[in-house]
């Protein structure tokens, strides 16, 4: 019952910028964005709605040395169509030469094709990553699904749990060498290397244990889609916890952006008749694009960010689901994760 009372309250005070709840002065990208001089970010899941818009803001304002944008492959035309419309926003009708090579200050943009419900692919993404690059500031675990109909990944996990959770526990633990290094580059004082996950509100869905270890190899037909995209939301903000932890020398923090419509509701309408039905009342629950990525870009860029913590929006210390706050169960998940990805979280060595 909370859970509901937390969607509500969130729906209605949270999703827009929460300035009025904390009395801080409302986040404007166009003015608290920092210089991202010299930084290199990844972002998942970035031809998506929020994905792609973050990191647009992110290029306008903040200006980074280069973004990674890894999503699902897809044909080159259609790469090349996120990449023009990401410059064409960042830099409006300017001309370039070439859509991934940098010129002047202008920041470096490559496709990176990923399928985090495969760790072959997480594995060959990580590695044209790294061959790339030397440095890696911002990594923002963004890409996510929601789903009705049950299915498997690759490697055999339900979909939300494999994709949204486990993929990119994968992708983390191949990256953190990388991490670690940039931070270690860095004065102290200056050291600011960073994780940003996006969870949701409905990590509360999940059940109470918050994740049944013994089925997540299955395709989770007996559970509600909410349950299983609860379960995937809840193991993230673990993740986010077990991170802070072990690796202090990085910000890792948790974030819900709020109710957008975006490629997620549209999938979800497809598919389910009550979302299809409530699509004419659904605007009026949900904020546009360009506020539901504040969090996002706060998370990323904002001084006042304190590792460990979820943030609702934008920059709020969130609820937590009582499973969500249990050491025991952050204790369970980084166990059963370490054993799940024994032999294909081996960092890649192979960089040049
Ligand atoms: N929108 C909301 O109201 C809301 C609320 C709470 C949390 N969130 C979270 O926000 C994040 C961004 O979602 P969004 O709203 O921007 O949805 P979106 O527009 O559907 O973007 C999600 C992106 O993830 C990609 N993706 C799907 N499966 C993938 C896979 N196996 N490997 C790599 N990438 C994959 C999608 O590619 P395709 O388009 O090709 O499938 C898409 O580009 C998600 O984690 C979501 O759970 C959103």
């Amino acid at each position: 019952m909370s859970g509901v009372w937390d969607m509500f309250r969130v729906t209605v005070f949270g999703s827009d910028n929460s300035a009025s709840r904390t009395g801080a002065k409302a986040f404007d990208p166009t003015r608290d964005i920092p210089s991202l001089k010299g930084k290199t970010i990844l972002i998942t899941g970035a031809a998506g709605d929020l994905g792609r818009q973050t990191t647009i803001d992110l290029i306008r304002y903040g200006k980074p040395e280069a973004v990674y944008i890894a999503d699902l492959p897809r044909s080159e035309d259609e790469k090349q169509a996120v990449l023009d419309e990401i410059r064409h926003e960042a830099y409006g009708d300017r001309q370039f030469q070439s859509v991934d090579t940098a010129e002047g200050d202008e920041t470096h943009v490559r496709y990176l094709d990923l399928d985090l419900g495969s760790f072959e692919s997480i594995r060959n993404c990580t590695r044209q990553f790294l061959d790339d690059n030397a440095r890696l500031d911002v990594l923002i675990c963004n890409a996510g699904i929601i789903r009705m109909t049950p299915g498997r990944t690759a490697d055999g996990y339900e979909v939300h749990f494999g994709i949204n959770y486990l993929g990119h526990a994968l992708l983390v633990r191949l990256l953190v060498p990388l991490l670690l290094e940039t931070a270690e580059r860095e004065p102290e004082a200056e050291a600011d290397v960073r994780v940003v996950i996006v969870s949701s509100e409905g990590h509360v869905f999940a059940s109470e244990g918050g994740v049944e270890f013994d089925v997540v190899k299955t395709d989770g037909a007996s559970m509600s889609y909410s349950a299983r995209y609860g379960r995937s939301k809840v193991a993230l903000i673990g993740l986010m916890k077990n991170l802070s932890l072990q690796y202090p020398q990085i910000k890792t923090v948790a974030i819900h952006p709020g109710r957008i419509l975006t490629g997620m509701a549209r999938s979800l309408q497809k598919e389910s008749l009550l979302a299809w039905l409530t699509k004419p009342i659904a605007p009026f629950f949900c904020v546009p694009v360009a506020t539901g990525i504040r969090n996002h870009l706060w998370a990323a860029t904002s001084p006042d960010v304190v590792s460990g913590t979820y943030y609702e929006p934008v920059g709020v210390p969130g609820t937590l689901s009582a499973v969500a706050k249990d050491e025991a169960f952050h204790k369970r998940l980084r166990e059963w994760t370490d054993e799940a990805l024994k032999g294909v979280d081996v960092p890649l060595t192979d960089r040049a």
